[in-house]
């Protein structure tokens, strides 16, 4: 794969998005970072410039489509984008005790977690295809591989975004756009501080976002750390289903209700 210089990513405020971009500020990239939080995703962008990197930001909602479409084909102008890192997203899911997700946070994260990364790939497609260089990469969870009980919406935006990834992955190779589904186990971020849970084989985000651009540069298909927890998961997914469903519930999981909700903007539009 060609070294890649012109970056964008999405959720750089923070977390995993936030080590990425400074894993990859150097003097030879420019990095096109997008976050919600100016005052936190400012403080990245100048501890990458202090790196040597050129930096613009943008903040955007990913779920605002038109805004995204038009900062995307923005960061293209200046040179064309090499890499797309959709990242940006969110958690949610149920205490000990709780039935049911609220019905306002499992449409909140679905807005930010599956329409907000085709708000991110869609228009870096088209541009990258004509070019017939490029590369797409979508930040999917060890979560969208096997339903959990304790977060079913984020383990169903997960998984939507693995079978968008590979789906893409083929469409995209005829064209000279290569698509890496990055599959992370738990990660030292502000997401995971609000889990309570065993959280095996954790790394800090350094160590991911280590990891995640040495797959990127390698080009691979699936980028899936730690590796252990990713073939147990994968071997559990051929028991049989109400026997992993019964291990699973065995584990005292608290998984946090996000506040997020339908985007603002678009609820005043409707009223
Ligand atoms: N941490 C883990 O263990 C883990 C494991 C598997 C997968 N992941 C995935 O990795 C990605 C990053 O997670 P993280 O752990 O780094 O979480 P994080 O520290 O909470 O960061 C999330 C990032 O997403 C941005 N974001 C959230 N909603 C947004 C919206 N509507 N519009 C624009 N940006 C938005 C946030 O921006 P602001 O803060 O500026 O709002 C922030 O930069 C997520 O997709 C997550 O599902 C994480």
């Amino acid at each position: 794969m060609a070294r890649a210089k012109r970056i964008l990513i999405t959720g750089a405020s923070s977390g995993i998005g936030r080590a990425l971009a400074l894993r990859y500020a150097d003097p030879s990239r420019s990095l096109a970072l997008f976050g919600r939080d100016a005052a936190r995703l400012e403080a990245v962008a100048d501890a990458c410039r202090a790196k040597g990197a050129a930096v613009e930001t943008a903040s955007v909602d990913v779920r605002d489509r038109h805004a995204m479409a038009a900062r995307v084909a923005q960061a293209g102008e200046r040179e064309p984008v090499d890499l797309v890192v959709a990242n940006a997203g969110v958690a949610t899911g149920l205490s000990p005790g709780q039935i049911a997700e609220d019905p306002e946070a499992v449409r909140g994260i679905f807005a930010i977690n599956v329409l907000g990364v085709l708000n991110t790939v869609e228009p870096a497609i088209a541009a990258m295809c004509a070019r017939r260089s490029g590369h797409i990469a979508l930040v999917g969870s060890m979560a969208g591989l096997r339903g959990l009980p304790y977060s079913p919406a984020y383990c169903a935006t997960k998984a939507a975004v693995h079978l968008y990834a590979d789906s893409l992955r083929g469409a995209l190779a005829p064209h000279g756009v290569n698509v890496s589904l990055i599959v992370p186990g738990f990660v030292t971020t502000p997401m995971t501080e609000r889990l309570e849970a065993w959280q095996p084989g954790r790394v800090s985000d350094e160590r991911a976002a280590e990891i995640i651009l040495r797959g990127l540069e390698r080009g691979a298909a699936v980028i899936a750390f730690p590796l252990f927890v990713y073939y147990a998961i994968r071997l559990f997914r051929n028991l049989p289903p109400r026997i992993v469903d019964a291990v699973m519930r065995r584990f005292d999981v608290s998984v946090p209700q996000t506040h997020e909700r339908e985007q603002p903007s678009l609820e005043r539009e409707r009223s």
